[in-house]
């Protein structure tokens, strides 16, 4: 610790085990992506953790280090992973399934890919609809949760973790909202004994992780730890915890053009998002209720950008839509349509289109890894609960009861970056600058 530093930070050593429900698409993109860096056969693009800077002190201190040199972070040689799945597919397999990476890229990395095989998983049909598979643990709720907790010190012993961080890949459950079990932290350990239907398994995989000490962050729209009992045990266990929902391709955009319309008084009569991809993620979301719960956290990032209680004369009233429909041809690769009905001066009509052919899981990949080192930073550094400054990952930014999430890409950064000069002692940078002009 220096002498300026906040908070303590505990050194970055030994090797930290990722934990992941779900070996789908996104998480064999993030495992192949970092096998592939370690070995230096690409770059890190998209991740801030690896490649982005923090500029430390006045402007013309020309003091702009790497994050990763700036803060301690678990380096890429002292990744680990592991995780669930319903099906036995080895991240090899499954990679070659999901059809991100190309063959060949993936024969290079077969060796490390094929060692990861997933464990049983808790799975309930009524919460993911479309799929089904063998390779799942039986028994009550509360049976489930102390298997996740066996499965997690077996994980920690054979693999010599010396910190671990779970992070929900799996695919998106239906919607639903907390009730009178996710009230406290007894209620819901009373409803895991009388496998009461209202517990996800998301719940109880962050349950058994917060239990065990491990972080948490939820990279899908469901519910998961943003219930009391769930956010009474991370801090009454000191545990790190963040979600909801990776921000990539559609949200992505919106968050960065909805902000910019507004800081230009620019009004909005209509927004009208429409998205095809093919791969498993799209056909779990053709069930109304996973498909209710990505609404839902798409939906809400527009109104809270733009305020139209503060702004009525140009967002009163505007009209959203959110479609995705499941098209298999084009497997990862989602094409995503906006077409943005904004006016001007004198209310003047213009139109905007977006047409994203992006990459779903070449997006989402980045984003796991730079979550699973923050939160292990934050973790060290004994940060307890939500994590509002990694907002900047996620469509719907868990937060305290009461608060309204910061969906503005740009202030989120801001937050996120002021937190690491915050820990470290650093000023923060407001960018009011008159000392360059005294
Ligand atoms: N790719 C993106 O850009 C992006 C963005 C935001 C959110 N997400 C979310 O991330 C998640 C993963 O996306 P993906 O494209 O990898 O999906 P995927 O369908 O390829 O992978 C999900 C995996 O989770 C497994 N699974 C389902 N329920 C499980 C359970 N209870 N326990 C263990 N495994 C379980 C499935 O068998 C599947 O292999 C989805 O919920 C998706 O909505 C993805």
């Amino acid at each position: 610790m220096s002498a300026r530093d906040n908070v303590q930070i505990a050194p970055a050593n030994g090797r930290l085990g990722v934990l992941i429900p779900g070996i789908g698409a996104v998480t064999t993109t993030f495992i192949a992506g970092v096998e592939a860096v370690k070995r230096g056969m690409a770059a890190p693009v998209g991740s801030l953790t690896q490649l982005a800077t923090i500029r430390l002190g006045k402007r013309t201190d020309d003091r702009t280090p790497l994050i990763k040199d700036f803060i301690p972070l678990a380096g890429l040689n002292d990744l680990v992973f592991g995780g669930w799945d319903i099906f036995e597919d080895s991240a090899y397999e499954a990679a070659l399934n999901a059809s991100v990476l190309e063959r060949t890229q993936l024969e290079a990395l077969k060796e490390p890919l094929s060692a990861i095989r997933p464990m049983k998983a808790v799975f309930d049909s009524e919460y993911v609809r479309r799929i089904n598979g063998p390779n799942v643990k039986q028994g009550s709720k509360m049976d489930k949760a102390e298997m996740l907790m066996d499965d997690i010190e077996q994980f920690r012993k054979s693999n010599g973790a010396d910190r671990l961080v779970m992070i929900w890949c799996g695919s998106t459950e239906v919607f639903h909202r907390p009730g009178a079990v996710h009230q406290t932290l007894k209620d819901f350990e009373c409803g895991l004994m009388k496998n009461d239907p209202e517990i996800a398994p998301s719940q109880i995989y962050a349950y058994a992780a917060l239990k065990s000490g491990v972080p948490f962050a939820n990279g899908a729209p469901n519910l998961t730890t943003d219930t009391p009992a769930l956010l009474e045990l991370a801090r009454e266990r000191n545990i790190p915890i963040c979600g909801k929902d990776f921000k990539t391709g559609q949200t992505f955009m919106k968050t960065l053009l909805a902000p910019g319309l507004k800081m230009r008084m620019l009004g909005l009569n209509g927004w009208f998002s429409t998205n095809i991809l093919g791969n498993r993620d799209g056909e779990v979301l053709e069930d109304p209720g996973s498909f209710k719960s990505k609404e839902e956290t798409k939906l809400s990032v527009l109104d809270q950008i733009l305020q139209p209680k503060l702004y009525p004369d140009l967002y009163k009233d505007f009209y959203h839509a959110v479609r995705i429909n499941y098209y298999p041809p084009r497997g990862d690769s989602k094409e995503g349509w906006d077409n943005i009905d904004i006016f001007g001066w004198l209310g003047y009509p213009m139109q905007i289109k977006i047409d994203f052919l992006c990459r779903d899981s070449i997006l989402a990949a980045p984003l796991v890894l730079d979550l699973v080192l923050f939160l292990d930073l934050a973790q060290r550094s004994g940060m307890r609960g939500i994590q509002e400054w990694l907002s900047f990952y996620f469509k719907a930014p868990m937060t305290a009861p009461g608060l309204y999430p910061e969906h503005d890409i740009f202030i989120q950064l801001m937050k996120l970056k002021n937190t690491l000069r915050w820990m470290r002692g650093e000023d923060l940078i407001t960018h009011l600058g008159l000392e360059y002009y005294d």
